[in-house]
């Protein structure tokens, strides 16, 4: 039997944590014993304890209560206390998540306490290096002792910086590896959205119908922090709305919530921040989804809907490739021609985030490095 530490702190971190708490419990039970970190870096009900709820993912055997702050004090009370849980009890790797500052200071606790780091959606990168998210991934794929990307853009990011055949060398003499995994995004898509459709009532409760609304979310920092960009981003859905005569339904991130202009169209309906089953509900059922969110933006996919992406690059270029995605940064004029170009086009959806079973990959791989 192997102990994991599995990290999570921000909401889609808590979302994609069920997919391989699920596949533990299901598949590994007799070989893999898991435990839960949150660091509270995400408080609000609606950003955390929901979704523990909706998944069935265990409750965290430890909570560190972190909260807001800026990002230096944030990830140092996180290191601090990851460490001291890494101290207190032995563990045969941790489990991180993407690229939040959880992810960040999980790296470098169990790092430098030579605890093997296995990063889920490993290699992805924007090329932006003022988003502290690619700060985060960075560092934290430079730490791993195996990297699961989950696509083969990721694998060739990962290359094109020398991770893989690197000569780096971690506790007991052991390698790096790279696996291209899949997404658990996309097993967790498969999993929850026909238990979503039964479930959810949010076309109902926000008056919508299939195919006859926008969806949009809004939550970069350097979206929301800067007027500019907000208010160009609300007044082209402001236009879309009133031009074409659709509701779009923007369920709103509290640093958002902080940040809103002052004036924009009646038809924008701002909802609390979505449960996993509404926003599933949300994606499947929208003409349209335009976000700057990276989870945000694959689901449109999985669910064959197209994607105007509020931000000037992404990080998932397969969804550009296929023409199912188009940048239009927070330029109201970008957003309004992507919006009608992919209103009137034929798009396709090819399976590019694997086969639905990729936290099943990603545990056999954890268990042949732990055994090796
Ligand atoms: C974080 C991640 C981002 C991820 C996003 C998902 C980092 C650097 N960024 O961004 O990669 O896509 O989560 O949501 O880790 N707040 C609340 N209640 C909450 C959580 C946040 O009010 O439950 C407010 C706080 O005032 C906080 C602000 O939102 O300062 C931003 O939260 P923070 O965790 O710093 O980053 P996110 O923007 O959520």
């Amino acid at each position: 039997m192997i102990k994991l530490l599995t990290v999570i702190g921000a909401r889609p971190q808590i979302i994609k944590a069920a997919a391989i708490s699920r596949a533990v419990r299901d598949s590994f039970s007799d070989k893999i014993q898991e435990k839960i970190l949150h660091t509270g870096q995400h408080y609000d009900a609606n950003m955390s304890q929901v979704f523990f709820d909706e998944l069935g993912i265990p409750t965290p055997d430890y909570n560190l209560g972190v909260g807001s702050g800026s990002h230096g004090a944030q990830t140092a009370k996180m290191i601090e206390g990851i460490e001291q849980v890494l101290c207190s009890e032995h563990f045969d790797g941790i489990i991180l998540y993407g690229d939040t500052n959880s992810t960040l200071a999980g790296a470098v606790a169990a790092a430098k306490l030579h605890v093997p780091v296995f990063h889920i959606e490993a290699g992805l990168r924007s090329f932006n290096m003022s988003m502290p998210e690619e700060q985060n991934r960075i560092v934290c794929d430079h730490l791993s002792s195996i990297l699961f990307a989950p696509t083969q853009t990721a694998v060739d990011n990962l290359a094109a910086e020398g991770l893989i055949f690197s000569k780096a060398t971690f506790l007991n003499g052991k390698g790096r590896e790279v696996i291209k995994s899949g997404d658990v995004m996309y097993d967790n898509a498969l999993y929850f959205s026909k238990l979503a459709q039964d479930k959810s009532t949010i076309l109902d409760d926000c008056g919508v119908e299939t195919g006859n609304y926008i969806l949009a979310t809004v939550h970069r920092d350097f979206n929301t922090d800067d007027p500019v960009r907000i208010g160009n981003i609300f007044k082209a859905l402001s236009l879309i709305a009133e031009e074409d005569q659709i509701p779009v339904i923007l369920p709103l991130h509290p640093r958002t919530r902080k940040y809103l202009p002052a004036q924009f169209s009646n038809k924008i309906k701002l909802i609390p921040p979505a449960s996993f089953f509404d926003i599933l509900t949300l994606e499947k059922n929208a003409k349209i989804v335009m976000t700057d969110s990276g989870g945000v933006q694959k689901e449109a996919f999985f669910f064959s809907r197209p994607c105007v992406i509020l931000r000037p690059e992404t990080e998932w270029v397969e969804i550009l490739k296929h023409k199912a995605g188009v940048l239009s940064d927070a330029n109201t004029d970008r957003i309004m021609d992507a919006c009608r170009t992919l209103s009137c086009s034929e798009v396709v959806f090819p399976p590019l985030f694997g086969d639905g079973k990729a936290a099943t990959k990603i545990l056999k791989g954890i268990l042949d490095y732990v055994d090796s």
